[in-house]
């Protein structure tokens, strides 16, 4: 999969793809990363990038030409690359849209502003619009790197076991088991004795039933999407 971000930060992203399982990906040559300057696509002597509103109102508006320039110089010829803008009003980030994205080998992702792109951006130029959350962010830097993240993690190759994603929370609509390590006894707080039994049934069905008593308790409107047993309904009934 091949990454272009779009931004006036690139130095946001260095740290990020230094380290950790992206660094990995990238080494690996499963992904591969570049970060443009938007500020680079300007022609005028001030390198400006962004103005003010039209109508009027608080703040700034990123200017449509460099971020159109910047697009079909990156784009080249090939017509189908999602062109992806990070925007509070995008359609809500979830694990479901992670694993739709990881299966693209191309994506642009243009990192927005608060105050505001201008909207033949969104209307003419971008393919996608996503949010991470109900909350505001200076940028869409931070949200490009949760997308990046969460989406280069799935490619096949990049976590050490292949069937690690598939235990994530979230993926069975659920959230995760609780995990232990050694040691068996930690001030006193001992790990749950199934988990030392070596009876891997056993071992599946307590992790199971944690996940499902987990999101009960923490996240409910998560259970009216995820797949249970008719058994697991009844336990779920019975404790709402
Ligand atoms: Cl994608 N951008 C900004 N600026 N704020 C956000 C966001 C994105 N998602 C949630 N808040």
């Amino acid at each position: 999969m091949h990454i272009d971000i779009l931004t006036l930060f690139r130095q946001m992203f260095q740290g990020m793809f230094d380290s950790g399982i992206i660094k990995r990906a990238s080494e690996q040559k499963l992904v591969s990363l570049n970060v443009h300057n938007i500020r680079d696509h300007t022609h005028d002597k001030h390198h400006t990038v962004d103005d003010y509103p039209y109508g009027g109102g608080a703040g700034m508006v990123l200017k449509p030409e460099p971020i159109f320039e910047a697009v079909e110089s990156i784009k080249g010829e090939s017509a189908t690359v999602p062109i992806i803008l990070l925007t509070p009003q995008g359609r809500l980030f979830s694990q479901q849209i992670a694993q739709e994205l990881s299966g693209y080998s191309r994506l642009i992702l243009i990192c927005g502003h608060y105050e505001g792109v201008d909207e033949r951006v969104r209307e003419h130029l971008a393919t996608d619009e996503i949010s991470i959350g109900d909350y505001v962010l200076s940028g869409g830097e931070l949200a490009a790197l949760v997308v990046i993240d969460a989406a280069v993690r799935l490619l096949p190759g990049v976590l050490g076991s292949a069937a690690s994603p598939l235990d994530d929370s979230h993926v069975a609509g659920l959230l995760e088991y609780p995990q232990y390590t050694r040691p068996a006894s930690y001030r006193g707080w001992s790990v749950p004795e199934v988990l030392l039994s070596g009876n891997h049934a056993q071992i599946a069905n307590w992790r199971r039933e944690q996940a499902v008593q987990r999101t009960c308790k923490r996240r409910p409107e998560l259970l009216d999407k995820a797949e249970l047993s008719s058994e697991e309904k009844r336990l779920v009934q019975k404790s709402r």
